[in-house]
């Protein structure tokens, strides 16, 4: 029954169970079904309801005025009255002739309002709730979801590095990006019915997580193939997984050891493929970093982003980004761990461009001068776990401690891709602390590929 169901159209049946148990009763009922749709003042129907002029404070007076407590139970096994159950089949059927999919908090508004004998209906048709105006609301928004992003550059292209993007594209990404993240709780279904193969050479948990519920909320579905399922190049060539796969599905995404193999993925499946990370690049992290300090700092050529630690895939596509928007960018890294030559070289040219400046240096300190973003990274990459201990010690000075931020400026924010290791390029007092924004980071990886997948595939 719930399948349909969308998440926050799942979370309003919970919130409604809670709700009657609270008021002592035994059984989900409409009015309680109206204070769960009403909890949280940003649910698509919430914002309905708003717009209509109602106060959502004054739905909840009135319920609460008008009903008895009893003596009840509690317990999320909680059943649905008959007039409960009734609105779920009248918000089906709102979904329908909207031709949606998806159940969403308003077809159980919709649902509400259409079922008279309940409390609820009588307490919305009282605060001046129609049906006629509230339909007319869920088809204008309806009409909102399915609008596709205007521009169709991007489609069918792969996105295997930052150089693949004109700083005109990266922002188009970080538009895209916003706006869904706007629709937050809606199910937009610009993917429907289209399959994403997740290929995993390495662990993953945001990336996994990301990608795959990015997939679901724009009404599609991912695959998530583990490193023992395919055997990439062991089991079968990189040239003929390819070949099988772009006859299924309508887009791949690669978390590989070797960047030649999302090269060679992309070059052999003629679907667009997005790297997930390779040893050479991380360019969803960066997209989705660069959106934070988009949204945290406003313009980005006043950044003066200060990267401390390994010059490593997610350092690379940094630097790439940072020379593309024009902001400054200084990675302070111990001798013989600096990112590679010809990732600085490729910068460094387009910051002629743009006015960014890239700079490289070993002392930590002097790298986070006048910085206002801080970001770290692990000491010891996947794959290079047997470096681990030299590369612990050669590290050490470049722990992003709270001594170090407080070189920085006084409005620095701190970002580190995760997962961390904590104690070890990051102390627990500033990842945990009020600069850090690594968890807002870790939101927007899902926003920002959402908008990648819908933009490309
Ligand atoms: N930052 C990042 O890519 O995390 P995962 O390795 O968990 O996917
Ligand atoms: N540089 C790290 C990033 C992990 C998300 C690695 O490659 O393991």
């Amino acid at each position: 029954m719930w399948q349909r169901f969308t998440e926050m159209a799942r979370r309003v049946i919970f919130f409604a169970q809670e709700e009657a148990a609270k008021l002592g009763e035994n059984h989900v009922s409409t009015e309680h079904m109206l204070l769960g749709l009403i909890r949280e003042d940003d649910t698509v129907a919430a914002l309905m309801l708003q717009h209509m002029g109602v106060s959502l404070k004054k739905i909840r007076e009135e319920v609460e005025r008008r009903v008895t407590r009893g003596e009840g139970r509690s317990g999320d096994d909680m059943q649905l009255a008959p007039r409960a159950k009734r609105v779920i089949d009248l918000a089906y059927d709102e979904a329908r002739q909207l031709n949606n999919n998806y159940i969403g908090t308003e077809h159980l508004l919709l649902g509400l309002v259409r079922e008279q004998n309940g409390l609820a209906a009588q307490i919305l048709t009282e605060l001046g709730v129609d049906l006629e105006k509230t339909r007319q609301m869920a088809e204008q928004l309806q009409d909102r979801k399915v609008t596709k992003p205007q521009d169709d550059s991007l489609r069918g292209r792969d996105l295997l590095s930052i150089k693949d993007l004109s700083a005109e594209e990266i922002f188009k990404i970080f538009a895209v990006a916003a706006e869904l993240k706007s629709e937050d709780r809606l199910v937009n279904p610009l993917l429907e019915g289209k399959t994403l193969a997740m290929i995993f050479e390495k662990q993953s948990l945001r990336t996994r997580v990301t990608f795959e519920t990015g997939m679901t909320q724009l009404g599609g579905h991912a695959i998530y193939l583990q490193p023992a399922d395919i055997a990439l190049g062991t089991r079968e060539s990189v040239p003929d997984a390819a070949r099988n796969l772009e006859r299924w599905v309508q887009g791949i995404m690669a978390r590989v050891f070797a960047h030649q193999t999302v090269v060679d993925l992309a070059k052999y499946a003629n679907i667009p493929v997005i790297n997930g990370l390779s040893d050479a690049e991380h360019p969803c992290q960066a997209l989705a970093d660069f959106m934070t300090i988009l949204e945290k700092k406003g313009d980005l050529t006043k950044v003066k982003l200060a990267y401390i630690g390994d010059g490593c895939n997610t350092c690379n596509s940094l630097m790439l980004l940072a020379a593309k928007v024009g902001a400054t960018m200084t990675v302070g890294c111990p001798e013989g761990y600096e990112p590679d030559t010809a990732m600085v070289t490729t910068a460094r040219r387009d910051a002629k461009e743009t006015g960014a400046t890239i700079s490289v240096m070993n002392d930590p300190y002097k790298a986070v001068e006048g910085a206002n973003v801080i970001y770290t990274d692990t000491w010891v990459s996947m794959g290079l776990e047997a470096e681990k201990e030299a590369r612990l010690k050669v590290f050490e000075p470049y722990q992003v401690n709270q001594a170090l931020v407080d070189a920085a400026a006084e409005d620095v924010i701190i970002l580190h891709c995760m997962p961390a290791k904590r104690g070890e390029e990051i102390t627990d007092e500033v990842l945990d602390g009020p600069k850090s924004a690594a968890f807002d980071e870790a939101e927007n990886r899902l926003h920002v590929q959402k908008a990648i997948m819908a933009l490309t595939m």
